[in-house]
């Protein structure tokens, strides 16, 4: 469990006030707006009886909990009984946890940690030249699994055929890196056609090899492709992966580009097109075994075109032991 790290649980937009129960590796917390707006989470259980506080509402910035509507704070703590007679005091108990809160280009972050890192994000998810469009996806699949296939090139020609087209299969000159908790690939020989590449309007002129699409992993869960579409204009797909629980993974995805602002149809094609591909991916993903990836290389056979997935099992594997001192 990666707790040391940023997941999306919302969008910002669906925040007013609150509250919006979200879970985070089996977790339950409650976002909801303080009454200066600012964004919070808490614990969901009420420590009274156990009720779920998402099932209460939001007064005066604080959660009134639905079953005898206890009062909570921003800092998880009870301020009210509404039972108690004045001379009666509040128990020491009556307390939830609380995780820090941020939201930042458009979406609300939760860290499952108690000291939150910085939050780093790929510049052009808050570039105001890049127009955003923001989707989610629920999938019934492990993180492991759910983040590696985003580095695997070599299913596409498999599980992406009809966008893929008749390629050779063969993954030829695969190029990647990792750099601290940063991973690269340029996909090769699907270097024009990934099917995670978003649309690209047509063109005459011949591609320049700067023109390459890059793929970037920001681990443990910040995913980008990019897609130079003519000098200085640019296409890409973000993808950020919350694990749920051990069974289900949450996307949040945003298509962004930074030319033709009002092209409602590229609104249109960019989601769609992402859209089918996701869920190409989902039906395989979901059906694997085990489900979690195993972190003991020799319970799966592995080969060349794999390097990238092993990579992002290595990191995990460091972090994880990160996190358990
Ligand atoms: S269970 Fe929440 S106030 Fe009683
Ligand atoms: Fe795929």
């Amino acid at each position: 469990m990666l707790r040391e790290a940023w997941y999306a649980v919302a969008r910002s937009e669906e925040l007013a006030p609150g509250p919006i129960p979200v879970r985070v590796h089996g977790e339950e917390w409650v976002l909801f707006r303080g009454a200066d707006g600012v964004a919070s989470a808490i614990g969901a259980r009420c420590p009274h009886r156990g009720a779920h506080l998402g099932d209460g509402c939001v007064a005066q910035g604080e959660i009134v909990c639905p079953f005898h509507g206890w009062r909570f704070n921003r800092e998880g703590r009870c301020t009210r009984v509404p039972a108690n007679r004045p001379e009666e005091a509040i128990p020491a108990r009556a307390r939830v946890p609380v995780r820090p809160v941020m939201e930042r280009a458009g979406w609300v972050w939760l860290y499952t940690g108690e000291t939150p890192r910085p939050l780093r994000l790929f510049p052009e998810l808050e570039d105001p030249e890049y127009r955003r469009i923001h989707f989610e996806l629920l999938w019934r699949a492990h993180f492991t699994r759910t983040v590696e296939n985003s580095l695997d090139v070599s299913h596409l020609p498999f599980v992406h055929a009809d966008t893929t087209g008749e390629v050779d299969p063969m993954v030829h000159h695969l190029r990647y890196g990792a750099e601290g908790d940063r991973l690269w690939i340029h996909p090769a020989p699907f270097r024009r056609s990934h099917p995670m590449e978003p649309p690209r309007p047509p063109r005459e002129d011949p591609w320049s090899p700067e023109e390459q699409v890059e793929i970037e992993l920001w681990f443990p869960n910040l995913w980008i492709i990019r897609a130079p579409v003519a000098a200085a204009a640019q296409m890409c797909t973000v993808l950020v992966f919350t694990p749920v629980d051990d069974q289900t993974t949450r996307i949040f995805g945003a298509c962004l580009r930074n030319f033709a602002q009002e092209a409602a149809l590229l609104d249109e094609h960019h989601l769609t097109h992402t859209l089918h591909v996701l869920d190409e991916d989902r039906r395989i993903v979901e059906s694997l075994r085990p489900a979690h990836a195993p972190f003991d290389m020799r319970e799966e056979a592995h080969v060349p075109s794999d390097g990238p997935a092993i990579r992002f099992r290595h990191l995990l594997r460091k972090a994880l032991g990160r996190d358990a001192r």
